[in-house]
C-alpha cells in the first residue's frame, strides 16, 4: 500500500492559487504599474471570499428553514441562529474592510482606474447571489431595468453569470422560508384559545390575541394623544381622532388585512406575538431568529452605504466604470434594496409589558420548556 501523503499546510488551501491570483492592469510593458492597484485587488478578492462563506451559511440556513417542521426547541433551530449571528459577524467584519481600502487616494486610484473600464463590481456575480438567497428580486431592486439593458452590454453581465443569477433568484430564499416559518407558528391555533376571556367583544378579527391587541393598542393611543395634546394644551378632538385612527387604521392594515409587501397579516401577526412573548423559553430561538434577520438587513444597508460613502470620495460625481450613474445609483440601492426592512414596523405596534393580554393557560405551558420551569398560573411572565 502506498504510503499516504502527509497533509501540507500551502497545498490543502491552494495558496499556490490564490496567492497567484493577483494581475495588476496597470503593470504594463515591463513596468510595475500602480502601487495601489495591488491593494484593490485583494480587498475585493477578500470581499468575494467572505461573500462565498456567507452563501455557503444562507444554502445551509434556507436548507432548514424550508423544511416542512422545525421543532423550535431543537439543534436544528440553534444551528439556524448560530449560522445567522456568523452571517452578522462577517458582514460586520466587510463593513470593517472598507478602512483599508480607503487608505487608497483618490488620485491613487486614478493611476490605475482607465484600465478598469468596463468591469465593475456591480458585475459580483456572488454579491447577487447573495441577494438573491436573501429574497431580493431582480423587480424589486432599485433601477432594475439597468440589469436587463446592461447584462449582455459592455458593463454587464457574461451570460453565464447572469443565467446563475436568475437562477439564484427562482430559488427558495431566505425571506420565503422565514414566511413559510411564521405562517407554519401554532400560537393562535384555536384549542389554544378555548378558555380564554376576550376583553373586547367587539372583535375585529377572528383570532382572539390579535383582536385584544388591536383593541388595547386603540385604547393606548387614543389615551396617549389624548395626554399629548392636553400637556401642549391643544384641545382639538378632530386632530386627536385623526393621530389615533391612523396608528390603528395602520395596525388593522398589517395585523387583519392586507399585511406589508412582503409578509401577510398572519406572518406579521405572528412575528409580533415572537417579538412581544420572547422572554418565554420556547420563543427564545424565534426571538433571536427574527431580531438577526433585522440585523442583517440593517448590516447590508450599512454595507451598501460605506460602499457608496468610499465611491463618493473615490470618484466625487464621475459615472462608475459599469455605467451606471456611480455614487448616485448606489444611494438610491441604499436605500431600495432591503429585504426585512418590513420587520421594522413591528417596534411602532408595542406595548408595555403590564398592558400585554394575558395569556391562556394552555399557550403558556407549550411556551414553557416544562411544567416545572414556567408553572402554569405562577409564572409572572404574560
Ligand atoms: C475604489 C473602490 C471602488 C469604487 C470606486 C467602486 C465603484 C463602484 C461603482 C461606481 C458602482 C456602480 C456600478 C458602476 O457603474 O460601476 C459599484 C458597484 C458595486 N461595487 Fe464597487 N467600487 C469600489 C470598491 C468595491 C469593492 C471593494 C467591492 C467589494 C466586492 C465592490 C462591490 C460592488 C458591488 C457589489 C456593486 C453593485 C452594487 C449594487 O448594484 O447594489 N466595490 N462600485
Amino acid at each position: 500500500m502506498e504510503p499516504v501523503k502527509p497533509l501540507y499546510y500551502s497545498e490543502y488551501l491552494h495558496l499556490d492559487k490564490i496567492l497567484d491570483a493577483q494581475h495588476p492592469k496597470s503593470a504594463v510593458n515591463g513596468k510595475p504599474g500602480a502601487h495601489e492597484e495591488m491593494l484593490f485587488i485583494i480587498v475585493h478578492q477578500a470581499f468575494e471570499l467572505w461573500f462565498k462563506q456567507v452563501r455557503h451559511e444562507l444554502s445551509s440556513i434556507i436548507d432548514s428553514l424550508h423544511k416542512e417542521r422545525i421543532d423550535d426547541n431543537t439543534d436544528e433551530m440553534s444551528v439556524i441562529v448560530q449560522r445567522l449571528y456568523r452571517v452578522i459577524k462577517i458582514i460586520n467584519l466587510m463593513n470593517q474592510q472598507f478602512d483599508v481600502l480607503e487608505t487608497m487616494k483618490p488620485l491613487n486610484f486614478l493611476d490605475f482606474r482607465n484600465f478598469l473600464y468596463p468591469a465593475s463590481g456591480f458585475q459580483s456575480k456572488q454579491f447577487r447571489i447573495v441577494e438573491a438567497m436573501l429574497g431580493l428580486k431582480m423587480e424589486g431592486r432599485h433601477m432594475p431595468e439597468h440589469y436587463k439593458n446592461v447584462h449582455t452590454n459592455k458593463g454587464g453581465f457574461h451570460q453565464q453569470d447572469f443565467d446563475a443569477i436568475t437562477a439564484a433568484e427562482s430559488d427558495l430564499s431566505l425571506l420565503q422560508g422565514v414566511k413559510n416559518w411564521l405562517a407554519r407558528m401554532p400560537f393562535f391555533h384555536k384549542e389554544l384559545w378555548q378558555e380564554y376571556q376576550l376583553q373586547f367583544t367587539d372583535q375585529a378579527s377572528t383570532n382572539p390575541f390579535i383582536s385584544d391587541y388591536y383593541h388595547l393598542y386603540e385604547k393606548t393611543q387614543r389615551e396617549l394623544n389624548f395626554a399629548v395634546l392636553k400637556e401642549h394644551r391643544i384641545d382639538q378632538d378632530m386632530k386627536v381622532k385623526e393621530e389615533y385612527g391612523t396608528a390603528t387604521a395602520n395596525f388593522r392594515k398589517f395585523f387583519i388585512e392586507s399585511g406589508s409587501e412582503a409578509f401577510s397579516a398572519n406572518e406579521l401577526s405572528a412575528a409580533l406575538f415572537i417579538q412581544l412573548y420572547g422572554q418565554y423559553p420556547m420563543l427564545h430561538l424565534p426571538f433571536e431568529l427574527l431580531n438577526s434577520l433585522i440585523e442583517i438587513d440593517d448590516l447590508l444597508s450599512l454595507w451598501r452605504y460605506r460602499h457608496y460613502s468610499m465611491v463618493k470620495k473615490m470618484i466625487g460625481a464621475s459615472p462608475g466604470t459599469g455605467g451606471t450613474a456611480g455614487a448616485g445609483y448606489l444611494l438610491g440601492a441604499v436605500q431600495k434594496n432591503r429585504v426585512f426592512a418590513d420587520l421594522l414596523i413591528l417596534p411602532t405596534f408595542f406595548l408595555e409589558k403590564q398592558k400585554l393580554p394575558q395569556l391562556p393557560v394552555k399557550l403558556r405551558e407549550l411556551l414553557a420548556f416544562s411544567n416545572d420551569y414556567c408553572p402554569s398560573g405562577t409564572s409572572q411572565a404574560r
